[in-house]
């Protein structure tokens, strides 16, 4: 299927999995197979509220009859987890993008150290999955509020100690300390993070010196608002067409305005959906998904909220 194409999936179970998380069971409406996925993807739910929203994938990669995401029903959500606790039921039909991966698992590390915060541990818990199969070495600090708030208590319960949990908000709980647990990892482990963005910026901090290419860090949210500066010309080589950027839109809106549909879910620069190709010219990156190699290469960018540094931008659309 291509980029913009969507599948039409229904609902098929919701289960309660935790403290305001559910699980939605997702299967082909024509009942064949679905797209395959890898540890660590996500896929894009087109809202019957016209929002996109993006949801790493929780069951085991091997499965290809379903797609499963878990919810947070998060007091902080921008409308669309709400909107799927409140208004989404078993029977319903839901149009599902193609799945993504931002956060791929190496599966040859010697070691893998995985720490979660909260709904973060979703895409690690089919890290989990893949690496048990794999009869990989792993390990996982987990945090939550308490333990009614942890997703798959129970499966992560049977893995033993290789499962570190810590309830910062049950008597004597405390943060994680991550300097710590970085510090412990063996040299040629690879280390990855999902969850809130202060245990982002505390895992970065402390991941600093360890090679980039063994540092995986997965956002759902943005760290810095997006360029809006404007002022600049953006050429689409594809039609030749021109569309200035004008102070307070991002390029994405300016697009949307001027009537083209480009795919786009999140538009924080945390999911990859909108990710074009650069031909000339260069960006003012601001998104959480490129990493710092790609951001210098300046080949691609994401358009819902990086501009240019450059008078004029030459993207493949
Ligand atoms: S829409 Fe998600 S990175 Fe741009």
């Amino acid at each position: 299927m291509g980029a913009t194409e969507t599948i039409q999936a229904r609902v098929t179970s919701i289960t309660r999995e935790a403290e305001g998380i559910s699980l939605y069971e997702l299967r082909n409406r024509s009942g064949h197979d679905l797209p395959p996925f890898t540890a660590g993807a996500h896929v894009d739910l087109h809202l019957p509220n016209g929002m996109i929203r993006s949801y790493s994938l929780v069951n085991p990669e091997h499965e290809r009859h379903r797609y499963v995401i878990a919810v947070n029903k998060d007091a902080a959500s921008r409308g669309g987890s709400r909107f799927i606790h409140e208004h989404l039921r078993d029977g319903d039909a839901i149009a599902v993008g193609a799945p993504r991966n931002n956060f791929a698992l190496d599966e040859d590390a010697a070691h893998s150290v995985l720490i979660a915060g909260g709904i973060g541990i979703t895409p690690l818990w089919c890290m989990i999955q893949r690496l048990e199969a794999l009869d990989r070495s792993w390990e996982l600090y987990f945090s939550t509020r308490t333990r009614q708030h942890a997703a798959f208590l129970g499966p992560l319960r049977r893995l033993g100690a290789r499962v570190h949990w810590n309830f910062d908000r049950e008597p004597g709980g405390a943060m994680l300390d991550l300097a710590q647990i970085v510090h412990a990892a063996p040299p040629g482990a690879h280390l990855y993070c999902c969850g809130p963005l202060p245990m982002l910026d505390a895992f970065e901090r402390a991941t600093a010196s360890r090679p980039s290419q063994s540092v995986h860090v997965e956002y759902f949210a943005a760290r810095a608002p997006a360029a809006t500066r404007g002022g600049f010309t953006v050429v689409l080589a594809r039609s030749g067409r021109s569309l200035t950027v004008l102070a307070g839109k991002t390029i994405l809106e300016t697009l949307l305005d001027g009537g083209l549909d480009v795919q786009h879910s999140c538009t924080q620069g945390v999911c990859g959906s909108c990710e074009t190709a650069v031909l000339e010219g260069v960006p003012d990156h601001r998104d959480l998904v490129l990493s710092k190699e790609e951001h210098a290469r300046n080949r691609t960018m994401m358009i819902c909220c990086s501009g240019s540094k450059s008078p004029r931008l030459v993207l493949d659309l």
